[in-house]
């Protein structure tokens, strides 16, 4: 796999680890590479971080024809750059791909782009508790042309962002506005995969969170408005007695990588996880009679967001004590410290570069 290299001659600098936030600064460098029809995915390069230049016709813009992924790069204490499963990204974004009728990445082109770019700007990955190189892989089609057709033409970008936690609260409990009237996305759709159209649609209903004090919407199926789906833009957990209880992956709702790695996580400690359905009436319930102890989200960007309230039919419901629970603490503790190198990595997750 050839990937030309064209270094920047004026380096940014760089920003302190406290003013990080999430996404709002980015490194030296990105990778393009084109796509089209006839040629293939065509001259992979890395180049100065940049802006692109599109036709205003390009369908990215018109019909939403685009996906995105997510992973983080890590400097571990040994001094190591590590990646975390990135394989798992580059199957999911060609799961994305597949669904939005854009072709195909090969994985080891993916991999080999996420390897030579995040090690050209080693640099940036900052190694304060809590931060960590953002790694944001995404499609666009760049066809200037207004037919409602799959493009002939494609680019893939990876850019990076050196991040702080994804939360201005940090690993503090959240409170959540259980959402009643829109929905995110329904079986059939593409809420199973990572495209834009899904954030989009979920803005209003974020903004209704807020304005009643709340951090993000817990998002019910949009059949019976019922099931619990996912929290914000993240899987969900319940700990209900001993169990871990979180959403089946029914077609609307997102496979994290995350997600999977806590199953397999609770599972290898030899806790019972059940994946499956489950009503906001049985999580309510078993709030008000005590089973409820503990309550949070999974994703990338805040790796584990612990719920300490829940606003639903006008009441607000506390969860556990509405604390950060013990075993949302040991979860976030093990998951942080396997990708930051901190403890070991019995399942091979870390992936150094
Ligand atoms: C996550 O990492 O949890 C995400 O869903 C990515 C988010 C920044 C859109």
């Amino acid at each position: 796999i050839q990937i030309r290299i064209e270094r920047t001659t004026a380096p940014k600098p760089r920003p302190q680890a406290s003013e990080l936030g999430f996404g709002k600064y980015f490194t030296d460098h990105m990778f393009i590479v084109d796509y089209a029809e006839g040629k293939g995915w065509h001259d992979a390069r890395i180049v100065p971080y940049q802006p692109i230049t599109l036709d205003p016709a390009a369908k990215v813009f018109h019909y939403g024809q685009t996906i995105f992924e997510g992973l983080k790069a890590y400097r571990t204490e040994t001094g190591q750059i590590a990646l975390f499963r990135p394989d798992m990204n580059m199957k999911r974004l060609n799961r994305s791909n597949d669904r939005m009728s854009i072709p195909a990445i090969e994985e080891e082109l993916g991999l080999e782009a996420l390897r030579q770019l995040v090690l050209i700007d080693k640099d940036w990955i900052p190694d304060a508790p809590e931060t960590s190189l953002y790694v944001r892989p995404f499609v666009i089609a760049t066809e200037a042309a207004l037919g409602v057709s799959p493009s002939k033409q494609y680019q893939f970008i990876i850019i990076m962002s050196p991040v702080g936690s994804y939360y201005a609260e940090g690993i503090k409990p959240v409170s959540i506005y259980v959402e009643s009237e829109y929905v995110r996305a329904v079986a059939g759709g593409v809420g199973h995969v990572k495209t834009a159209g899904n954030y989009a649609a979920g803005l209003k209903a974020q903004e209704g969170a807020t304005e009643q004090g709340c951090a993000q919407v817990l998002w019910l199926d949009g059949v019976h408005r019922k099931y619990v789906e996912e929290v914000g833009s993240m899987n969900v957990f319940f700990r209900l007695g001993n169990k871990i209880v979180t959403p089946a992956l029914t077609g609307s709702l997102l496979s994290g990588i995350t997600r999977d790695s806590v199953i397999h996580l609770l599972r290898h400690w030899g806790l019972e996880v059940e994946e499956r359905l489950i009503s906001i009436d049985e999580v309510t319930q078993a709030q008000k009679d005590g089973s409820l102890k503990e309550m949070f989200g999974t994703g990338t960007a805040a790796v584990i967001s612990p719920v300490g309230s829940l606003y639903w039919q006008g009441e607000k419901l506390t969860i556990g004590d509405g604390s950060t629970g013990e075993l949302t603490l040991r979860v976030y503790e093990t998951m942080t410290g396997i990708q930051t190198g901190r403890i070991e990595d019995p399942f091979g997750w870390r992936v150094a570069l």
